[in-house]
């Protein structure tokens, strides 16, 4: 059927948006940066090479879940409009468009992506593989533009991959709410987490053993090199991964190996860095039910199902406005 690109992101926005994040971010005193900043073309391939290494786990636990629970996604939202935040190649999503296909409701799919060349390879695909569904595919910022989503019909909203695990308390709650707010009776929300279990596995998730999560992690550094003319050198930077258990979550850092200095020319910014300080690149929240249910509720969302992979390792709920 019928492909269509609308694009709420140009490149202007997205270079005004990495400079109030690096100003922000590397002149404060605990340094951090957003991991939005991760996902050039290499960063996005080094993240689909990610998925596939042994030690990281959720990738693999959502297929399974949804391959166990996509049919009663289905039977519970019974939504002719899918729409997927953060939608990446939306392989994962082919469970959820099949089932919603094979239950007779499903007519139109809106991927939301920030990148538009991976909106544009997985709309072309999905178009061709479900010839019923109109593929309107969203190039937005979902925590920005979640107003500008299409309204019509009975929706179903995707939020999969943990990605809400990047998010902080406030602007979680804040996103949630901001969610909520559009969400109208007969839609849905479907919702990935990942569960809080043995520190060690999660740590070794974020710190494997061939390296890629370490160069993912150190990619953030090309960016910066290419995009504000900067000189960090990756090679003065580990990669490190912890567990936080307090407040449930992995974080990602980059620890200055020496005492240094980063240019950014284009920012006419020079970024100290003291031997072992740190700067925070992710923060990656782990769920347990309660939780999201509360959070959800306070939202103004209500839980109506919880699911998770065989092995229970990461969850999917469904809560409604
Ligand atoms: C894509 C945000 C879900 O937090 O697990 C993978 C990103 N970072 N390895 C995650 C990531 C390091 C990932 N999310």
């Amino acid at each position: 059927m019928t492909f269509t690109l609308t694009d709420h992101l140009g490149p202007v926005d997205a270079g005004a948006a990495l400079e109030a994040d690096v100003r922000a971010g590397l002149t404060a005193t605990r340094k951090t940066l957003p991991p939005r900043w991760f996902y050039d073309e290499r960063g996005s391939e080094l993240f689909d090479e990610i998925t596939r290494l042994p030690e990281y786990y959720p990738t693999r636990a959502e297929k399974a879940l949804l391959a166990e629970h996509a049919t009663d996604v289905a039977a519970a939202t019974r939504a002719d409009t899918l729409v997927e935040l953060g939608s990446g190649t939306s392989e994962k999503t082919r469970l959820l468009l099949t089932a919603l296909a094979e239950a007779g409701t499903l007519r139109r799919f809106v991927p939301v992506d920030v990148d538009p060349t991976v909106l544009r390879a997985a709309g072309a695909q999905i178009t061709e593989a479900y010839p019923g569904t109109a593929v309107d595919a969203v190039v937005a910022d979902f925590t920005v533009h979640l107003g500008e989503l299409p309204q019509e019909g009975r929706r179903l909203v995707a939020f999969l991959g943990s990605t809400i695990g990047n998010l902080e308390p406030a602007p979680r709650a804040a996103f949630l709410s901001s969610l909520a707010a559009t969400l109208r009776p007969g839609d849905s929300f479907l919702l990935g987490t990942d569960l809080v279990k043995d520190p060690d596995r999660l740590v070794r998730a974020y710190d494997d053993a061939a390296g890629v999560t370490a160069a993912f992690n150190k990619n953030v550094l090309a960016v910066l090199n290419r995009e504000l003319k900067g000189d960090a050198d990756p090679a003065a930077f580990e990669h490190v991964a912890v567990w936080d258990a307090e407040q449930e979550r992995v974080e990602m850092r980059l620890r200055s190996t020496r005492d240094q200095v980063v240019e950014l020319t284009a920012l006419g910014l020079t970024v100290p860095f003291a031997a072992g300080e740190e700067l925070r690149t992710e923060v990656s929240t782990k769920f347990r039910r309660p939780r999201v249910e509360q959070e959800l509720a306070a939202a103004g969302l209500r839980l109506t199902h919880w699911w998770t992979d065989p092995a229970g390792d990461v969850a999917a709920s469904l809560s409604v406005p």
